[in-house]
């Protein structure tokens, strides 16, 4: 009997490559709205703002990026798993699938476009996975604040000039050995909104061990000491 797994189901397969097509509109939409909403660093716009101007906009993580976080979740089997920056939910899938197939564990993901989240929960429930994902509406920085750990595993994708914020905000609930995962590395490395977070993790007083994946943008993978 073939092994299978949730990334394979039809529903999931199939809201995956839903979204991933549609997300290829993502630069004609986002040409709506002027300077790239991911740079939120040199906009004068606040967060809700962007977000409300993005509401159209995917901005997912890579397929390969996916298939990546589904693995890392199944081998550390995290009891929590959150996520900063859910979009219409392609990433939260995968974290999910995995979650589902380790029969253990729970994820909780972040976002603040309401029209998103309103889209996002009918597909979780589409494809089955909606018991396994709870939704923090709202600003990140403070719905996670709440949150109990101990959490194993964290995706960053949310503005990236946000990323060290909420790292810094989780780390209190961080289990020793739990993955810390940032996408978009290389989108304007050295100048970009990440640049802080990456200097953060990267610098060994910080507590971390990190190595860069080579997954589209490029994850920065950090492990928490
Ligand atoms: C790059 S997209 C996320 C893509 C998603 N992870 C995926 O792969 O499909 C970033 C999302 O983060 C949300 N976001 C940004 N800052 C936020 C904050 N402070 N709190 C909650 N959501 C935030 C934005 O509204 C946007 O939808």
């Amino acid at each position: 009997m073939a092994l299978t797994h949730t990334l394979a189901d039809p529903r999931v397969e199939s809201a995956i490559s839903r979204m991933f097509e549609l997300a290829e509109q993502d630069d004609v939409n986002a040409a709506h709205f002027g300077p790239d909403p991911a740079s939120v660093g040199s906009a004068p716009r606040t967060p809700q703002e962007l977000a409300d101007a993005a509401a159209a906009i995917y901005m997912p993580i890579s397929a390969e990026g996916g298939k990546l976080l589904y693995n890392l979740i199944r081998a550390v089997r995290p009891a929590t798993v959150i996520e900063f920056g859910m979009s219409f939910g392609i990433s939260t899938l995968y974290l999910a699938a995995a979650v589902r197939d380790n029969g253990t564990g729970r994820v909780l993901t972040t976002e603040m476009s309401r029209k998103k989240i309103t889209a996002a929960r009918q597909t979780f429930a589409d494809t089955g996975l909606d018991d396994l994902i709870t939704v923090l509406e709202g600003d990140a920085r403070e719905t996670l604040a709440a949150v109990e750990g101990p959490v194993e595993l964290v995706l960053l994708d949310g503005w990236k000039d946000l990323c060290l914020p909420v790292l810094r905000l989780l780390e209190p609930i961080l289990r020793p050995g739990a993955l810390v995962v940032a996408d978009d590395v290389d989108q304007g490395e050295g100048e970009g909104a990440l640049r802080p977070y990456l200097d953060y993790v990267r610098d060994p007083a910080n507590g971390y061990q990190n190595v860069t994946f080579p997954v589209e943008d490029g994850m920065e993978i950090s492990c928490r000491l």
